[in-house]
């Protein structure tokens, strides 16, 4: 039993709205948004190792020039993050079967509001408080996307 449950109240579709819970999930696995130091791509990746571990369903945040490389885009994510930047926001996800109708993709587009400015804004490369060149990115900008990969070996 898998559920993936993702909030997206207007101006608040981060990450750090995003809760996923697998079969058994080990009480206080994945924090909660009231942690003190709380990094939402943290909590992102560390929720995205967690489920990826334990299923057919592969989760990840990306962006075309990621802090963290292990948020970098496949081939498929690229091309959709590359689509995504030339279009209006919107928060429709791109969902699509591929490989002969063997995996799902779906990618959330996630944009920039004023909170995440203090780390990836402007000034650009100035170092942020977790040590990572600022973007400068803009309120509104395409920050990356969610992205979910699910197989299935029959349907
Ligand atoms: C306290 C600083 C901080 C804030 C605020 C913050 N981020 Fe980040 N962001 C980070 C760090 C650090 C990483 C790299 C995390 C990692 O190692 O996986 C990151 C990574 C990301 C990534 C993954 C791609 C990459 O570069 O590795 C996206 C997408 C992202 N942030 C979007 C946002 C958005 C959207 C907001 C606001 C809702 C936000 N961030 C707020 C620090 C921050």
């Amino acid at each position: 039993m898998m559920r993936v449950l993702a909030t997206g109240e207007k101006g608040d579709d981060h990450t750090a709205t995003m809760f996923l819970s697998v079969g058994d999930p080990r009480p206080g696995a994945l924090r909660s948004a009231s942690d003190k130091n709380f990094i939402p791509a943290t909590f992102g990746s560390q929720a995205a190792r967690k489920f990826s571990n334990r299923s057919q369903v592969k989760i990840k945040q990306t962006t075309l020039n990621p802090r963290n490389l292990k948020n970098t885009p496949d081939a498929y994510e690229e091309n959709v993050l590359k689509r995504l930047a030339t279009q209006p926001a919107s928060n429709t996800s791109i969902t699509e079967w591929i490989d002969n109708e063997t995996t799902l993709r779906a990618l959330t587009p996630i944009y920039y509001s004023q909170d995440c400015l203090a780390c990836h804004g402007n000034p650009k490369g100035i170092l942020d408080i977790s040590g990572y060149p600022r973007e400068g990115a803009q309120e509104g900008d395409l920050a990356g996307a969610i992205s979910i990969q699910i197989s299935v070996k029959s349907r």
